[in-house]
């Protein structure tokens, strides 16, 4: 089982996002008792400061507390979503931009931040969300590191990195997790990002591991304030185009006799110990669902056939950020 500072991680963990409404409502009382099962499960907690502007943090302290049991949850910080806060410009391949803060005073104002909302006197793991594109990405990670040694923090992450800067920051401090979009539906990371991430002995942490959704075969169209409608890999004749060759891949999951879900999960798992996939879900019944992948061993025809249908960039649409 991997280790993050010698604590033993759930190869299968829990994204929070989807519990602020991105895709689709999402209504706390019922959000808190899946992320109380979520925790339960004993699996790592996905969060980030600017998932519903600080919100998604207090669900998870609120989760903790009427569960009774503290869980290994790891936070982002780096999206100004303040409005008495400035950054830097990043666009994104979404249709709008994000605004990004990496310097020294804003890392340590957001770690305070976030271990008040969150309950805690630690975080187990931070990520810096993106890096800052006016900051030197040595002094994000010098900043998180002095939280390391303050102990506010105890492992550091980066997300949405290149290879480069994944070698660069691990010079700095030591890092544990790189977060990037990893699935069947985009594999880009396999070129450089693995390799980089596997030489640091870090674990890759997969965003969007089900695509989105679109890999559990429930995504067939897209209400009008869903956020997925910025993605251009479901939009128009890309995403025409992505639902047949994703028929392909539902074909061999019923098969198997198993869920898309699953096997989107399960041909993640079998690329590596240090491969762990977040899906997220706003279902109690779908944790469950999404964990029983951790017992399935895909043969190395089925891997063969999968990756046949769906080599790197097989689904159509501009690779985000
Ligand atoms: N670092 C970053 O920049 C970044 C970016 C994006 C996401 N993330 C993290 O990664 C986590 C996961 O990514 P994601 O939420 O974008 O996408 P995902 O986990 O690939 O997919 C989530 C969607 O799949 C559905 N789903 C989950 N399990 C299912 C199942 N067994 N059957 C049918 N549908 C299922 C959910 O719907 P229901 O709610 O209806 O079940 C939800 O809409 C996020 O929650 C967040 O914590 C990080």
């Amino acid at each position: 089982m991997f280790t993050i500072n010698s604590v033993p991680i759930k190869q299968i963990g829990y994204g929070a996002m989807v519990l602020e409404g991105y895709y689709g409502q999402s209504e706390d009382n019922s959000a808190i008792e899946t992320l109380i099962h979520a925790i339960d499960q004993n699996m790592m907690i996905d969060t980030a400061d600017a998932y519903g502007a600080g919100h998604n943090e207090i669900l998870i302290k609120q989760s903790m507390e009427q569960s009774g049991k503290d869980a290994f949850v790891a936070t982002k910080f780096g999206i100004v979503f303040e409005e008495d806060q400035t950054g830097s410009r990043l666009d994104t391949g979404w249709g709008f931009p994000l605004t990004i803060n990496g310097t020294k005073p804003y890392v340590s104002r957001a770690i305070d931040n976030s271990l008040g909302r969150l309950g805690v006197e630690q975080i187990d793991l931070l990520y810096a969300h993106y890096l800052d594109p006016n900051t030197p990405l040595e002094e994000t990670v010098s900043a998180m590191a002095d939280a390391v040694k303050k102990g506010k923090v105890k492992a550091i992450g980066l997300s949405n990195v290149t290879a480069d800067e994944i070698i660069r920051a691990n010079k700095v401090h030591p890092i544990s997790a790189v977060q990037y979009e990893y699935s069947l539906f985009r594999r880009e990371a396999e070129h450089e990002i693995l390799p980089a991430v596997k030489s640091i002995g870090a674990a890759l942490v997969c965003w969007s591991p089900l695509g989105a959704g679109f890999l559990t075969g429930t995504v067939k169209d897209l209400d009008d304030g869903d956020f997925r409608n910025n993605n251009p890999k479901m939009q128009g004749e890309n995403f025409t185009n992505n639902l047949q060759r994703f028929e392909h891949i539902r074909k061999i999951s019923v098969d198997l006799g198993i869920t898309p879900a699953q096997l989107a999960l399960a041909w993640l798992i079998a690329q590596g110990d240090n491969i762990i996939p977040i899906p997220g879900s706003r279902k109690k019944s779908r944790i469950d669902e999404n964990l029983a992948a951790l017992d399935i061993e895909l043969s190395s025809e089925v891997m063969g056939k999968l990756d046949t249908i769906a080599p790197i960039g097989a689904f159509k649409g501009a690779t985000l950020v």
